[in-house]
């Protein structure tokens, strides 16, 4: 488990880097970030909101496995769709924005190999918002007025990424 990181955080505004040796801290970082995210019933997490400004990201979609991926890059986004959506950087809070309804990153998986992962609906959503949180965007950012902003209870707070 790692402390989890809210707005206004400095570290959720930095642009996060390139992760050069996939060594045992990483490895480390990668199971403190799948149980942090689990731990919040949270669907994908980046390594900025637990404070190492490093592109990882973990996601893990209901009745799935986790999915690490190191490096991170968007290569392909397609379609549109509002969507609602929390981030566990910003608790208490949920709002519309529009997502891209599929998505293709690569990168590299938890050893090193190089990976291709094509998602859609709530997978694309989460890996656009994890590219994001590398790149010190937050989903409030996307909020178009303030009435696509609301405030939420903390039974609501399951599903944020
Ligand atoms: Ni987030």
């Amino acid at each position: 488990m790692r402390i989890m990181r809210h707005l206004p955080d400095p570290v959720l505004r930095q642009k996060a880097k390139r992760v050069r040796a996939i060594d045992s801290s990483i490895q480390q970082l990668i199971d403190d970030m799948v149980e942090t995210m689990q731990q919040a019933n949270g669907v994908g997490l980046a390594a900025p909101q637990v404070g190492v400004p490093l592109r990882v990201i973990v996601l893990q979609m209901p009745g799935e496995e986790p999915i690490v991926i190191i490096n991170p890059k968007m290569v392909k986004r397609a379609g549109e769709r509002e969507v609602t959506e929390g981030c566990l950087s910003v608790p208490g809070y949920a709002g519309e924005i529009k997502r891209s309804i599929s998505v293709t990153v690569k990168g590299q998986g938890r050893q090193g190999k190089a990976i291709r992962l094509k998602g859609t609906g709530l997978m694309a959503q989460a890996l656009e918002h994890e590219l994001d949180h590398l790149k010190g965007i937050l989903y409030i950012d996307h909020i178009e007025s303030q009435d696509k902003l609301h405030k939420i209870e903390p039974e609501a707070e399951d599903g944020r990424m």
